[in-house]
């Protein structure tokens, strides 16, 4: 069946994208006031995009009139910190979503932990086992969207989910992270998985040669 994008509003186009490019890595994105008020909120419209510098990507939709609070804070501060969602953290996460007034520290009304960072000052979430702290790299408007650029400047990780620092070998698996799937309240584990080496033309070729036997 075709979905002919110029015939349909935005809301099913959204309803589209989200019931199929799934799962989602989530953000869980920590910024700051110029006062210094701290927010917290899920974004997964969200991913990374390169190394060198390691750039990762947020799109932030309009919501309440004046916009949501991490844009408006990122925009003031260019500064934020994205958490990892583990599953042992996803109902503090769901809650950090809930349309508080700006006036809400959602890190503290969620029960969470706020930990120094380094080189920004947004803190970040204790619960998440990953944290990287961000400066703006760039702001795109896409529409009333705007997709957030930020630089990773350091990175936190678990003790306990590092395998090896000398290597930055990280034990994925033990992170717990969940991402976001279809609707307003689906979530995938990431402990379905499988294992499918890349393989060298030689090793492709060899296949199809095996096939053909
Ligand atoms: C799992 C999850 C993912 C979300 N992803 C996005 C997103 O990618 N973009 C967006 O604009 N809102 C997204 N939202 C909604 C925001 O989290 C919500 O509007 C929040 O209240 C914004 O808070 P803020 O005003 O403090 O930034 C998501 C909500 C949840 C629960």
């Amino acid at each position: 069946m075709l979905f002919d994008f110029d015939k349909l509003p935005s809301r099913e186009r959204y309803k589209l994208a989200v019931s199929c490019v799934v799962p989602r890595p989530i953000a869980w994105v920590v910024s700051q006031d110029l006062e210094g008020m701290v927010n917290a909120a899920p974004y997964s419209f969200f991913n990374v995009f390169s190394e060198d510098p390691l750039v990762l990507a947020i799109g932030c939709g309009p919501g309440k009139p004046g916009g949501k609070d991490t844009l408006r804070n990122i925009k003031a501060l260019g500064q934020f910190v994205v958490c990892m969602v583990p599953e042992t953290a996803a109902e503090q996460m769901n809650a950090t979503a809930v349309d508080f007034d700006s006036e809400v520290d959602e890190v503290a009304e969620a029960g969470l932990t706020a930990l120094p960072s380094t080189k920004v000052k947004p803190p970040r979430i204790g619960e998440s086992p990953v944290a990287m702290e961000c400066e703006t790299y760039k702001l795109i408007e896409i529409g009333p969207h705007t997709m957030v650029l930020g630089k990773v400047l350091a990175m936190h990780i678990h003790d306990d989910c590092v395998m090896d620092a000398e290597k930055n070998y990280v034990d994925t698996v033990k992170l717990g992270l969940v991402g976001r799937m279809h609707g307003r309240g689906w979530y995938a584990r990431t402990t379905d998985r499988f294992d499918m080496p890349r393989m060298t033309p030689e090793e492709w070729a060899a296949k199809k040669a095996k096939a053909a036997e």
